[in-house]
């Protein structure tokens, strides 16, 4: 590769699978990126081995040991900034983030999200769409604004929902789909190809073969 390589924060809540695959499309070269650093708000997030074992600098940072949000986020924008980092990415990580860090690192905040957005952003995501019935459901990575993900959309993925799905075996195939489009965003991103004007994404030189990657013709 030899180019410059994109900065990358991931912060986490947990298992850290998307964590994992970033981490294994960077390894394999598919990703012009570093992670410098994981950072997560819950001690035992699993996720904080995986970075370990893969020798990338682990962080807990406990939200009870500041008076507030903000100054809990001012200590984790202050860790992500002296190691220089471009991009941050949430993967799992289970707090809304207030006006100040997000206008503090604006427009380089991301999130993955298991839901086709608009529809079901919050929690239980696949659970929504279960309740709700839809015979579409998917995922979505976009850039973290002011509200709860209603961020500028920057890749989606979509999967049927079956008459037999329940929460977790749509949350199963949803998360597969996840796994593909977060480092897949992350490459584009660090390949200088997204850009953002309004609430709209511009990715630069899309082909239609990066599309059905991750939208199969279904199969009858
Ligand atoms: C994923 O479903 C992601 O979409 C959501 O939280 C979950 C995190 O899973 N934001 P993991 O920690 O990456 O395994």
């Amino acid at each position: 590769m030899g180019g410059k390589l994109l900065k990358l924060g991931v912060l986490i809540s947990g298992r850290g699978s998307n964590l994992q695959s970033i981490i294994d499309h960077i390894e394999a070269g598919k990703i012009p990126a570093k992670i410098e650093v994981v950072i997560s708000d819950k001690k035992d997030a699993y996720g904080l081995e995986r970075a370990k074992k893969h020798r990338i600098e682990a962080l807990f940072i406990d939200p009870k040991a500041y008076p507030s949000r903000e100054e809990f986020e001012k200590a984790v924008g202050d860790e992500l900034e002296k190691r220089g980092v471009e991009l941050i990415c949430l993967a799992g990580f289970m707090r809304i983030l207030s006006p100040y860090f997000v206008n503090r690192f604006k427009n380089r905040i991301i999130n993955i999200h298991p839901a086709l957005l608009p529809s079901f952003p919050g929690l239980h995501g696949q659970k929504q769409a279960v309740d709700h019935a839809v015979k579409i459901a998917g995922c979505t990575v976009h850039f973290v604004d002011e509200g709860v993900d209603s961020g500028p959309i920057i890749i989606q993925a979509a999967v049927p929902v079956f008459d037999d799905d329940d929460e977790d075996t749509l949350a199963t195939r949803i998360l597969k789909c996840e796994h593909k489009i977060y480092p897949m965003a992350i490459k584009l991103i660090a390949e200088g190809r997204v850009s953002i004007k309004g609430r709209k994404v511009t990715i630069k030189g899309t082909k239609k073969k990066e599309w059905e990657v991750f939208n199969p013709p279904l199969e009858l």
